[in-house]
């Protein structure tokens, strides 16, 4: 029995009589989490944007666990409408838990949706503030999974100029996103969910995808010896998704800054986010109506 069967028979030995929905899995640590969770018995959900990686996905799971329950659904976390009509598409089917997990982090300079907002904040932030209202307003005794990051941090100046221009670096664009994912994670406790917030701490993923080849080949080769491994990093997501733990958890990476290690529940640093995240959702709100 390898470490990742050996920590699953650990803590959750039971068989998972669930059914989950997981976003962006098709790569790094949504995959391995939807992997996870079916090879435990879950009927896993799997919302994706890419029908050719979705059947790249579907064929290694089933390599792997021929017993997998899989579905796949398809949208576009950038795309308001995109998330709305998929939350009605899956509206009548209880889910136990709900991954929000699809996010992106350094795409080519200048890419912007429609409105001028650059991609990583409307993937991230936006995106996932829209992924939780829409689905909470049908599913509201699910279990969410919020992903966030250990690169998080306050925007300055609020969250006004990350919406409609494009006037901060990928960088700044992302940490900022992965604070407002922390934000919504607030504000859907306020509202009564059983939110729960996880980052996987650093690992090797296709999230280097749009760097230079030598770049993202240096970069995935440090990350490969430095950090841990996929299977390890999805352990949080896996272990809430499997309706451990309670709500308001925040589970992260044990080891030193939470970089890497299996996960174990912290406090949530309340003071960090709850004075921003009134702002953030009344500026969503104010823009996308829910
Ligand atoms: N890897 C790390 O070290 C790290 C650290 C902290 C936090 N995280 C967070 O972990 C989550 C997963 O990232 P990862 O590292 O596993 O990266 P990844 O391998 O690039 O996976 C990201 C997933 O999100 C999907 N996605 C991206 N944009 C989307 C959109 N507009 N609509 C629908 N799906 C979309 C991708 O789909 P496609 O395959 O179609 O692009 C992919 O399935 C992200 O939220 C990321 O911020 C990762």
């Amino acid at each position: 029995m390898d470490k990742r069967e050996k920590w699953l028979k650990k803590k959750l030995p039971e068989p998972l009589s669930l059914r989950v929905l997981v976003s962006g899995a098709t790569s790094g640590i949504g995959y391995e989490c939807a992997l996870d969770l079916a090879s435990l018995g879950a009927e896993v959900y799997v919302a994706v944007r890419n029908k050719e990686k979705a059947k790249k996905a579907e064929e290694d799971i089933l390599l792997l666990c021929p017993e997998a329950k899989l579905h796949f659904c398809f949208y576009d976390q950038s795309k308001p409408e995109s998330i709305k009509a998929l939350s009605e598409e899956l509206k009548d089917i209880h889910f136990d838990s709900i991954v929000l997990n699809a996010g992106i982090y350094y795409p080519k300079k200048g890419s912007v949706v429609e409105d001028g907002t650059s991609l990583t904040f409307m993937t991230n932030a936006v995106g996932t503030y829209l992924f939780f209202s829409y689905f909470y307003l049908y599913h509201k005794d699910s279990r969410y999974v919020f992903v966030n990051s250990v690169a998080n941090s306050t925007p300055k100046d609020g969250y006004e100029s990350y919406l409609g221009q494009d006037i901060h670096s990928r960088n700044k664009s992302y940490s900022v996103s992965k604070r407002a994912v922390m934000n919504v994670f607030g504000y859907a406790l306020l509202l009564g969910a059983d939110a729960t917030l996880t980052h996987p701490g650093i690992t090797r993923s296709n999230i280097l995808r749009e760097f230079a080849p030598w770049i993202k080949k240096a970069g995935n080769n440090f990350l490969y010896l430095f950090s841990h491994k996929p299977w390890k990093a999805c352990l949080g997501m896996v272990y809430l998704a499997s309706m451990k733990g309670k709500r308001g958890d925040y589970v992260v990476p044990r080891g030193l800054f939470h970089f890497s290690g299996y996960p174990k529940t912290i406090r949530f640093p309340k003071r960090k986010v709850y004075k921003k995240y009134d702002k953030l959702i009344k500026l969503l709100r104010s823009r996308y109506g829910i």
